[in-house]
């Protein structure tokens, strides 16, 4: 399986990936051959990435537990905040707002069930997703990636749940801001800032008023941009009265936000995310969190091209938690970069001599 630019997808490639849009529709299933229509199809919904079978995959069924999330449980959620948006635009009065109770506290309940599951707690993929759904895509990544950094400090099972139906609705406030603002693709200025940071009391407002939702859960709508030196926004707390809930998510909403393409600037790559992150460990976010979070985040995810220091170019096939720099990699270009006619695999943390000099991003396929 190989990350590629949509712009680069050739005529016969299959997808490797199912591709799902914002609203839990599936566009396309995995083992889809993409041929010119589909392809036209695909970058005019502003795919900017795509998963195809690499070359030897090509009679191989695609790996299923890869994913962090099944299909299922991941458009369950899209669906789930899609409506829950819709609901917050809507009703003009924060009051009125009625979320789906029972389908809110069901998802939560599949996600933590299945993350549970897992022998390995890795997060190993790009999201496929379009500029326009980045809300929905967000809101459920920063579910998963909060989860797991909740599961990997010990919270209870209860704890955990609250800490899901936060870091799922964190942002729902935005709902109430206008959406030039939103949107707008230049700096803000100070005073449409103001109506940014909102967001977070009006976030709060809404999710108590549901009655369903632990106070714990609601905070992190209210918290999760405040800072550890006081910084943050909506009323610079200190790190003693910025909840833990809120720590974790603020953590993964600027991770998820980092790797995501946004209409002022392309994805970052996930070491430069996590290089960011460490940069703000202890003064803008918990630094033991930072720490923990990034052992379970590849920086080399499956799927994507590399090229090692004997100058050999391949695909990253398998990563190991905490060792996320020394992936095993498919070797298939070498050194003169001549296509291998059978692709060698290199598991880094056995060849000591050997590493990863730097992302390929062109194909060379
Ligand atoms: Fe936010």
């Amino acid at each position: 399986m190989i990350l590629i630019n949509t712009e680069d997808i050739k005529d016969g490639m299959k997808l490797a990936k199912d591709l799902i849009d914002g609203n839990g529709n599936l566009i396309l299933g995995k083992g889809h051959t993409l041929y010119r229509k589909h392809i036209k199809t695909i970058l005019s919904l502003g795919f900017t990435k795509l998963y195809v079978l690499s070359p030897d995959e090509e009679e191989l069924p695609v790996e299923e537990d890869i994913e962090i999330l099944s299909t299922r449980n991941k458009v369950a959620a899209l669906r789930i905040v899609h409506k829950a948006t819709r609901e917050a635009y809507k009703k003009v009065d924060l009051k009125q707002i009625r979320l789906q109770g029972k389908e809110i506290l069901d998802l939560i309940e599949n996600i933590i069930a299945e993350l549970l599951k897992k022998d390995e707690l890795v997060f190993n993929m790009f999201e496929l997703k379009k500029h326009d759904d980045y809300t929905f895509f967000h809101s459920t990544s920063v579910t998963v990636l909060s989860l797991i950094l909740g599961i990997r400090i010990g919270l209870s099972l209860d704890q955990l749940r609250q800490l899901g139906y936060g870091a799922l609705l964190h942002d729902i406030g935005k709902t109430k801001v206008p959406k030039d603002i939103l949107n707008k693709s230049g700096t803000l200025t100070a005073e449409e800032m103001e109506t940014m940071k909102k967001h977070t009391i009006w976030g709060f407002e809404i999710l108590k008023a549901q009655g369903f939702l632990p106070h714990e859960s609601c905070l992190v709508a209210l918290q999760h941009h405040e800072k550890l030196n006081g910084t943050g926004y909506p009323y610079s707390l200190s790190s003693a009265e910025i909840h833990l809930f809120s720590k974790i998510t603020a953590i993964a909403d600027v991770y998820d936000a980092l790797t995501s393409d946004r209409p002022y600037r392309d994805a970052l790559l996930p070491h430069l995310a996590l290089e960011y992150l460490m940069g703000g460990g202890d003064t803008y976010f918990d630094f033991n969190l930072v720490r923990e979070f990034m052992k379970f985040i590849s920086i080399y995810p499956v799927g994507t091209m590399v090229e090692l220091n004997t100058k050999e170019i391949g695909i990253v096939i398998k990563t190991y938690p905490g060792q996320s720099a020394r992936p095993v990699v498919r070797v298939f270009f070498d050194r003169d970069k001549k296509l291998l006619p059978h692709p060698i695999d290199r598991d880094l943390t056995k060849e000591y001599t050997t590493f990863v000099t730097r992302i390929v991003e062109k194909s060379p396929f």
